[in-house]
């Protein structure tokens, strides 16, 4: 079974969210989900920047990309701070979008963690291209 799982981490700067793009489209390749995981991963990159701590002054943000049985585990850990992600209830507004695109995309997601630091995570459930053609 495939097993592996990376680990990178990113200043918090806006500049970082492409970074961190990039990282997944460097080990998602030959994924089908490539496309999804990308997105995902620039929307919680960046909210860790916008609003955690990890976008104050030499902070930093954690991207992890991880096979699982199911799929593949994308998580973002940030430096935490007062406020915690919610789903916002759908507005018209330009905001209130990165996460309810997150859990569209998703098949489960969540939030672990407190004010020191939270990973928010995705579970897309796919297989890699490599397996699906044989
Ligand atoms: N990593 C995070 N740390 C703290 N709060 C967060 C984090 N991610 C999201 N949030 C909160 O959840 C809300 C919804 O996030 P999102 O759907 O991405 O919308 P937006 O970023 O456009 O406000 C944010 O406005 C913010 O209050
Ligand atoms: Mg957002």
């Amino acid at each position: 079974m495939l097993a592996w799982r990376m680990s990178r981490f990113f200043l918090g700067s806006p500049a970082s969210v492409t970074e961190a793009r990039r990282f997944v489209t460097a080990f998602l390749r030959d994924w089908p989900c490539l496309e999804a995981a990308e997105l995902i991963v620039s929307e919680l990159a960046t909210n860790a920047v916008r609003h955690s701590a990890s976008g104050r002054f030499g902070g930093r943000f954690m991207v992890t990309i991880r096979v699982v049985s199911n799929g593949l585990w994308l998580g973002v850990l940030d430096e935490g701070g007062p406020h915690s992600p919610q789903l916002s209830a759908g507005s018209d507004d330009e905001g209130g979008r990165g996460l309810m695109l997150v859990s569209a995309l998703a098949a489960q997601w969540g939030v672990c963690g407190d004010e020191h630091g939270r990973t928010v995570w995705a579970v897309l459930s796919t297989v890699p291209a490599l397996v699906a053609s044989e």
